[in-house]
């Protein structure tokens, strides 16, 4: 067993935002979750350390995660003012270093959202089997520019870590860095913690400074690199890193959906999200975005749509259609330009440039180009409802609320404010004239 602590007190100034670093998302989910969802398949005790806009973060946690899940975790406010650093992250107000349940720790940072479960599981066992006292995670990387440099003994084993800020010329040339990911005994971080200083170029508390600690002491101590996947290790300071790490899991996404059969058109334009399920054969076109909570079910989504919180089985979306929260669409064509909003569709055809908000539509029913539901009255939003077998002429306008039965044939470019009863052929358009001679008159030619 080992207890996990993460970190995610800093400040995060190089996103140049007022979110949160560790809230800010990576294909719909805040990097935090990342991190936290990979904890929580291997420990029963996870610590979240924070400082900067910490009620906001726990609020937000809070509200996203089941009880069951929040038993696990629990909140650490990090003396910041104090112990500034990923050093002082595990500090209390008397330096000494904060309490775990476990022998062995697991320590994360909040910013890198690609760790592998599987790899973090190897690599925690790795360290207990061979009775480790500090693994370190660490990564050979083309630019190792802004991370920690790794530096080994003779004999491979690890003797410090330099940040970049502290680092000479010869270890700025390292590409092998820390990932920031480590494995520590409770025991020797209570020897550690309280002897990292901040005499560094950042005035900070080094959490990295526990391996050069430990050297110092005459305890004969295991200290260690893990080598991990590049990938799995990048971490997030700045607004284009986010990007990168957003570019990496989409790659993993992409690649998951198709070896579990979707066929996707230029993969590398399509934007799916974490919460995105594909069920059974799908087919995806290029430029579409899928995101929140969607699930696609033996559909065709052509070109150019975006898909959000939505249920969409054995229909074929656009191209350039857009379906918004809580749309359940069965059996149907939507073409292109139609907008769907909360709307549950069932074995209906929307050809073109229409409007379904706030509604359900029946079998068979066929929606004409143009057809605009009218669902806001400019204070509040009124559903409509219409059967099987309507015949929706194009241009029309459906005033909500409204009850559309069976069997009714709606005139092109009516306006229906009222219910109408199974069986009727409703028109409501303005009566048409016709002037003969009236282009002549009007030019005078
Ligand atoms: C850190 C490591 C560096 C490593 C890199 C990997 C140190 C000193 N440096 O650098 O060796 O290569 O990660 O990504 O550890 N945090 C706190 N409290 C603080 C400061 C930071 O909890 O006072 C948290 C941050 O929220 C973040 C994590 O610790 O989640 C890492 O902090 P960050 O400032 O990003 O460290 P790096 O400069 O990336
Ligand atoms: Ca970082």
């Amino acid at each position: 067993m080992v207890s996990v602590v993460i970190l995610a007190a800093g400040f995060g100034t190089r996103m140049k935002s007022n979110l949160p670093k560790v809230l800010h998302k990576v294909c719909g989910k805040p990097m935090l979750y990342h991190v936290i969802d990979k904890a929580l398949s291997l420990s029963s005790d996870i610590k979240i350390i924070l400082f900067n806009q910490k009620d906001l973060i726990i609020e937000k946690i809070k509200s996203d995660y089941p009880s069951f899940l929040l038993d696990k975790i629990s909140f650490v406010v990090q003396n910041h003012e104090l112990f500034p650093g990923t050093g002082g992250a595990l500090m209390d107000n008397n330096k000494q270093c904060i309490n775990f349940k476990n022998q062995n720790i697991l320590i994360l940072s909040g910013d890198t959202p690609l760790l592998c479960e599987n790899e973090l599981d190897s690599f925690c066992k790795y360290a207990i089997n061979e009775n480790i006292d500090i693994l370190v995670g660490a990564t050979n990387v083309a630019n190792p520019s802004g991370y920690g440099r790794i530096i080994l003994d003779s004999k491979n084993n690890l003797e410090k870590i330099v940040e970049h800020k502290d680092a000479n010329e010869a270890e700025l040339k390292i590409k092998y860095i820390n990932s920031g990911i480590y494995f520590c005994k409770k025991n020797i971080l209570d020897t550690t913690v309280p002897s990292i200083d901040n005499n560094n170029a950042q005035k900070e508390y080094y959490l990295t400074d526990i391996i050069k600690h430990s050297h110092k002491s005459n305890l004969n101590i295991i200290k260690k690199t893990y080598q991990l996947e590049e990938n799995h290790c990048k971490g997030v300071n700045s607004k284009l890193e986010l990007s990168q790490v957003e570019e990496i899991m989409l790659n993993i996404l992409r690649n998951e959906a198709m070896k579990n059969g979707v066929i996707m058109h230029l993969p590398q334009t399509i934007y799916i999200e974490c919460g995105v399920k594909f069920i059974g054969e799908c087919e995806i076109e290029a430029n579409t975005q899928i995101i929140g909570t969607s699930i696609i079910e033996n559909s065709h989504i052509k070109a150019n749509s975006t898909i959000k919180d939505s249920h969409i089985s054995e229909s074929d979306i656009g191209p350039n259609a857009h379906i918004r929260p809580k749309c359940q669409i069965h059996k149907s064509h939507i073409g292109n330009f139609v907008e769907c909003k909360n709307a549950i569709l069932d074995n209906i055809k929307a050809g073109h440039l229409s409007y379904l908000g706030d509604c359900e539509i029946g079998n068979n029913t066929n929606v004409g180009a143009g057809v605009i539901i009218c669902n806001y009255d400019g204070k509040n939003k009124h559903k409509t409802i219409i059967g099987k077998n309507v015949f929706i002429g194009s241009d029309t306008q459906i005033i909500a609320p409204i009850n559309i039965a069976d069997d009714i044939l709606i005139a092109a470019g009516s306006t229906v404010t009222k219910d109408i009863k199974s069986g009727s052929f409703v028109i409501a358009r303005s009566q048409e004239k016709i002037i003969e001679n009236g282009y002549s008159k009007f030019f005078k030619k």
